[in-house]
């Protein structure tokens, strides 16, 4: 049995905050609105979070997986959507996934058609920053700063693009900041830069598809070393968001137009 229906795959690197995971619920209703005939299901790409959901009777499966239940289920027309947010680490394991499969027997007669991260280019990095700031708390006043934590990348060349944003962020609104939390720009970094701005207050805001795990500890936590301790420390009063880049509206869209290019490329 085939089905003539479009099959789309959402990865992310997954989360085992369920609150965290709220968000790729409202992902899905508005991806399914978007695209109301497709069929949509979810894999992660963290076999860590994957195990750990397993653990508490939650099954969520990897990208091969996904792939082999929808190809016995008679789907032909893959989109798989990457819901990370640079071509990284995460990202390339999500293509070497995808290659996998599609040198499997189940493969034959189905497209799949991979579609990019958030950060795929120059123009989509542009409507990234300028959605950062226009996204921001409307009770955010222009003095006060923005701070991002973003995630970084430590081996990755795509470290690059976490550099390349938080400049095009600054010149956007030079009380905006963007450091990572394992890679380029650092902490250090824009705690300097902000502090010499003479900003009391900042807005700690996650840079990441959702707030989960990094969100809620070494941003918004309590502990001597957390964003927000150390802001503190530098007399920098914090305001926390605990909001990912899922649930803003205009980084969203970005996603759904890789999306959709990647609907019409899985023919
Ligand atoms: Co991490």
């Amino acid at each position: 049995m085939t089905s003539d229906k479009k099959a789309i795959l959402l990865v992310a690197f997954g989360t085992t905050v369920p609150h965290a995971a709220e968000a790729f619920d409202r992902f899905e209703t508005v991806t399914q609105s978007r695209f109301p005939d497709a069929e949509i299901r979810w894999a992660y790409t963290s076999s860590i979070v994957r195990k750990k959901l397993a653990e508490r009777g939650e099954r969520k499966e990897s990208v091969g997986e996904a792939l082999e239940r929808f190809a016995y289920d008679g789907y032909r027309n893959i989109a798989v959507q990457s819901l990370h947010t640079i071509a990284g680490a995460e990202y390339h394991k999500m293509l070497r996934e995808i290659s996998v499969f599609q040198h499997k027997p189940v493969a034959q007669n189905i497209a799949v058609a991979a579609g990019k991260p958030l950060l795929a280019n120059y123009p989509d990095a542009e409507r990234v920053a300028k959605a950062m700031v226009a996204g921001a708390p409307s009770e955010r006043k222009h003095y006060e700063a923005l701070v991002f934590m973003g995630h970084g990348s430590e081996h990755h060349a795509s470290d690059l693009a976490y550099v390349a944003l938080a400049s095009m962020l600054n010149n956007i609104d030079n009380r905006a900041w963007m450091g990572t939390v394992e890679g380029h720009p650092t902490l250090g970094e824009i705690l300097i830069e902000c502090k010499a701005s003479g900003c009391h207050t900042a807005w700690l805001i996650p840079f990441m598809s959702i707030a989960g795990d990094h969100a809620i500890h070494d941003m918004a936590g309590d502990d001597h070393d957390s964003w927000k301790t150390m802001f503190e420390n530098e007399s920098i009063t914090c305001k926390t968001v605990l909001m990912g880049t899922l649930d803003n509206e205009a980084i969203r869209d970005i996603w759904l137009d890789h999306l959709q290019r990647a609907l019409t490329e899985a023919k």
